[in-house]
């Protein structure tokens, strides 16, 4: 564990309830739940737990709001206007967001501070241009007629978002069904719902009108589900498991085919030759699977190594992973903070467990630090082979699995032999080699030199059963909206 001077978290929580129509309210039910320190296993306070009636709730504001009232009759530029001032709001509470984000989460201080927030700012500043400026077009169709097409919001968005970077998915969903013109009903994840609610005093702020962003902290099989299947629900947009995607799937068959974007887990290949400028290879695969905790939906966990280069590979990786700094996310020096609960700490667990009784070889780590919170060491397997269960599933904390392999055309095919597709790596200097990757490889962001480098300009998401559709950028605009082609007759 760190051990130098240790930050307080130095935050207050003060929004704990469901926000509906531009108010604070209790659940129907009146019941609450907790939300836990994942550095302590302790309480940190409790949040009122929406569920199906709170839903019903929820979506008539978000219904009402899209179909008459302020909202609606908004011109383009100052839905617009809205979104720059919640950005500005964003900005001026960082610091405060940032511990916040820590304390719920567990991931560090300092990587919520240089990472998420100025990542999460953005994307609202890069929606907020885009709400005057989607346009339709004129066509040339046969026979005297005039026929333009426009852009329309989708109308009410259901939005559920994980754990692993609140703030960052909450902006994701937000920033482009807004910029659009629907309105949202969002659940946060139940591990992590504080930073969500701050938002939405900062949505009040900066002067949203009711009803056109509600917040529902509650638990996915209640909450979530009912969302899902709900009937004046336009569109769902869920980021998660691909096990709940496949649920969010089948509630939009069974109720009223509303639009699914889903973003779902990965088993992304990161791939290194040995031509590589070596260093640059080490540290950046090492930030592609132990960056947040290991729990990114497209951490590079299937590390493949050509085998001229792989032993000097695995025998840095191990040095770098043992000098990884483990401990309390509010101190400076901080790498890795717990696993965000218990559950997660007990899958990953058993996944080491899993790496063993396979027979890969263990290089580091593979233990819990400390006795309390939920901290595991940064754990490294070698020889790990293409059919074993910590090569094919995914494992969601930092558990680095490393393959060998010989050349392109081998490599190419086994990235590919999985369900998943969100994301891959190449490190290379052969130009060539870089492109061929790239061209090759089944995954919706591909990543030379390079990983994790985002931005709210450049679309992300899944190909195969990583997910549906794409967020961010343009195209993750066009998810929030319904093309409407008008002809008239001259
Ligand atoms: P999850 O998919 O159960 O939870 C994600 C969100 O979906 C949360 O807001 C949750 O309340 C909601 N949810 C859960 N069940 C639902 C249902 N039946 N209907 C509607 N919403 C529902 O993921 P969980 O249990 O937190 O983590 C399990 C695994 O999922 C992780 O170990 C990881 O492998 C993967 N995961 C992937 C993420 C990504 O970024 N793609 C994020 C979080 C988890
Ligand atoms: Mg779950």
């Amino acid at each position: 564990m760190a051990t130098a001077a240790t930050l307080k978290p130095g935050v207050e929580v003060r929004a704990k309830k469901l926000l509906i129509n531009n108010e604070w309210t209790d659940s129907v039910s009146g019941k609450t739940f907790p939300t836990i320190n994942p550095a302590t296993g302790e309480e940190i306070c409790r949040v009122a737990e929406a569920d199906a009636a709170d839903v019903d709730k929820a979506v008539r504001a978000a219904r009402a709001a899209f179909e008459k009232g302020a909202w609606r009759k908004m011109s383009a530029s100052q839905r617009g206007l809205l979104l720059y001032r919640l950005a500005d709001l964003l900005e001026k509470h960082a610091d405060e967001l940032a511990r916040l984000e820590a304390l719920d989460n567990g991931k560090p201080y300092f990587i919520a501070s240089v990472a998420d927030l100025p990542l999460t700012i953005a994307c609202y500043r890069y929606y907020a241009g885009w709400a005057d400026k989607t346009e339709g077009k004129t066509i040339p169709v046969n026979g005297n007629y005039f026929s333009y097409t426009k852009h329309e919001p989708v109308g009410v968005c259901a939005q559920i978002i994980p754990w692993n970077f609140p703030l960052l998915m909450q902006a994701w969903k937000l920033g482009p069904a807004l910029a659009a013109g629907c309105t949202v009903v969002l659940k946060p994840a139940e591990q992590t719902p504080l930073t969500a609610l701050r938002v939405g005093e900062l949505i009040l702020e900066a002067g949203f009108p009711p009803g056109v962003v509600n917040l529902l902290p509650g638990y996915g099989p209640t909450a979530g589900a009912a969302l899902a299947r709900h009937m004046d629900v336009d569109k769902v947009a869920f980021t998660g498991s691909t096990e709940v995607g496949h649920l969010i799937m089948k509630a939009s068959a069974e109720s009223n085919l509303k639009r699914v974007t889903l973003e779902l887990g990965g088993k992304s290949p990161n791939i290194v030759f040995a031509d590589a400028d070596m260093d640059e290879a080490i540290e950046g695969s090492h930030q592609a699977l132990f960056f947040n905790q290991g729990q990114c939906c497209c951490a590079g966990s299937r590390l493949f190594v050509e085998e001229k280069c792989y032993d000097e590979f695995v025998e840095k990786s191990v040095a770098r992973a043992k000098k990884r700094t483990v401990g309390d996310p509010f101190d400076k020096n901080t790498e890795q903070g717990p696993q965000v609960d218990s559950d997660q700490f007990d899958k990953i667990m058993g996944y080491i467990e899993a790496g063993k009784q396979d027979k890969a070889s263990l290089r580091t780590g593979g233990k819990r630090v400390g006795d309390k919170g939920y901290f595991i060491e940064p754990t490294i397997f070698a020889d790990v082979k293409d059919d074993m269960k910590i090569a094919r599933e995914e494992i969601f904390g930092p558990v680095m699995s490393i393959l060998k392999f010989k050349d392109m055309d081998e490599v190419v095919e086994r990235a590919n032999k999985t369900m998943y597709g969100l994301a891959a790596a190449v490190w290379t200097r052969d130009i060539t080699k870089a492109h061929a990757i790239a061209d090759s490889v089944r995954a919706g962001t591909v990543w030379v030199n390079c990983f994790d480098v985002f931005d709210a300009g450049a679309p992300f998401g899944g190909f195969k059963q990583s997910g549906l559709g794409r967020e961010l950028g343009e195209y993750g605009l066009a998810n929030y909206t319904e093309v409407k082609t008008v002809t008239v007759k001259l």
